[in-house]
């Protein structure tokens, strides 16, 4: 929103620099209008379940309740239809919906405000939208676990090569990767849904910081609004932010999560890998060179946790240091937790989109998955196994292997078995069976192994759970 400064009385001091005079100037700094009006379905909702209570401890008549109740309905309809008019000089959205409630209604509207403040209504207010986020982001981390179980069920047996410091380390399954993720984006949902559980209780009645001398009922508030139960303790409830806090936290593990997905499919998408086609949908062109297809979603996505985790980071240097209860240094921790929670729920979604429209370029993954010596492991296991070296021995020998394959410019499986019992005598036929790729990754059957029989499992547990 813009900020319309009014020419006024310029400050003789240091009034020549300012376009405006002290009094905009103030009205402008601490206005939170701009963007606090996204609350408006929580404040409105607040409010008519305070109202409620009110008229049902007899603090106030059931027929101001009434025109109370209707007021605000008709408030959430003018602000949802775009009507509504927000001002700056009423400063923020409670007492721009206070405003237009006694514009509407008179005199009851002045009784809405008993035995609460501000200070409650905002902390309320806030939690309900955080909350909702956290909605939103479970929901949008399941959509992208299904497009990832998809993915997995389709390729549960395709190779490819498995890396560590992105050198090719272990032929792996593609089920078994996208399984990974899955497992990621479900603890991050489950980090959420912690988060609700701790925070869903309601600071409204805590009203200033003391409590009301009033005979509220928090618990009935707490009821309305789907809160658990009323916040124990007045102070803390008015100055809390560590469901903001928690939220961003999340966050910023899950968008980190989507940051490392985001860079894996643009590797995987370039010429030099081509383990994934990405979907027109989610590329853009380039203006001057005519081949070019960028995944651009892919980018955004690496990107997005700057501002996220940057917002985490903002609200921590907010709160910390501040001394109980309300402080306007609060005020400053909305715009940063909506941008966060967008940039998010956009990166969800976008992920969502991308991983469903990918597709695995089985050969490439299977051409890829057999280079780089990536059954190495495979041959040491069998001479442990069939030759019965200790292990280290078995991991020299095969040293030596690789190391004659790589002279020889051939795989493992290209070695003559002259050249192989050259370094141990013990080694047949028979270890051809472990070089190749597929029966590597069928034999890696241990719990949580790369093996199409473990990852099928996998699979049916997680469809399971989401549905
Ligand atoms: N706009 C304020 C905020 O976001 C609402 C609470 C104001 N309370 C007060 N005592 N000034 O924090």
């Amino acid at each position: 929103m813009g900020i319309p400064l009014v020419m006024a009385d310029r400050n003789d001091m240091w009034g020549g620099r300012f376009a405006a005079g002290p009094d905009a100037i103030m009205e402008a700094t601490n206005a939170s209008i701009g963007f606090d009006r996204r609350l408006a379905p929580q404040d409105i909702a607040g409010s008519k379940a305070h109202a409620a209570m009110l008229a049902a401890q007899d603090i106030l008549s059931d027929s101001d309740a009434a025109a109370i109740r209707e007021g605000l309905d008709t408030i959430l309809s003018e602000i949802e239809g775009g009507g509504f008019e927000f001002r700056i000089d009423l400063e923020d959205i409670h007492m721009n919906v206070e405003a237009r409630l006694k514009a509407l209604i008179g005199e009851p509207a002045g009784r809405l405000h008993t035995a609460r403040s501000r200070n409650d209504q905002v902390a309320t207010d806030f939690r309900l939208w955080v909350r909702d986020q956290i909605d939103v982001a479970v929901e949008g981390l399941a959509a992208l676990q299904r497009a990832l179980l998809d993915q997995a069920e389709a390729g549960a047996d395709w190779v490819m090569p498995g890396f560590t410091h992105l050198q090719t380390a272990q032929p792996v399954t593609w089920g078994h990767h996208m399984m990974a993720y899955v497992e990621m984006f479900g603890r991050d949902a489950g980090r959420f849904r912690d988060a609700r559980a701790r925070m869903n209780e309601s600071p409204l009645g805590a009203a200033a910081l003391a409590g009301t001398s009033f005979p509220i009922d928090r618990e009935a508030t707490a009821q309305a609004l789907g809160f658990d139960r009323p916040c124990a303790n007045s102070l803390d409830a008015v100055s809390d932010r560590d469901f903001a806090l928690e939220f961003l936290s999340a966050a910023s593990i899950c968008a980190m999560h989507l940051s490392r997905l985001a860079e894996e499919l643009v590797i995987w998408a370039s010429a030099q890998f081509r383990f994934v086609t990405l979907s027109d949908r989610f590329s853009t062109g380039s203006s001057i060179m005519p081949q070019k297809k960028n995944p651009d979603a892919a980018e955004l996505i690496r990107a997005k946790i700057g501002r996220i985790l940057g917002a985490t980071v903002a609200l921590f240097t907010v709160m910390k240091g501040l001394p109980l209860a309300y402080s306007k240094d609060m005020q400053e921790d909305k715009e940063q937790v909506f941008d966060a929670a967008d940039a998010l729920a956009l990166s969800l979604a976008a992920m969502t989109g991308m991983v469903a429209d990918m597709a695995a370029n089985r050969d490439a993954l299977r051409a890829a998955a057999g280079s780089g010596f990536s059954t190495a492991t495979d041959l040491a296991d069998w001479l442990v196994r069939e030759a019965g070296l200790p292990f280290r021995e078995a991991h020299h020998v095969t040293g030596a292997l690789v190391a004659k394959a790589e002279v020889k410019g051939c795989d493992l499986a290209d070695l003559t078995l002259d050249e192989m019992q050259a370094a141990h005598p013990g080694i047949t036929e028979g270890v051809r069976d472990v070089l190749g790729v597929d029966n590597s990754v069928a034999s890696r059957t241990s719990y949580g192994g790369t093996a199409p029989v473990r990852v099928r499992e996998q699979v049916a547990r997680w469809r399971a759970a989401l549905v």
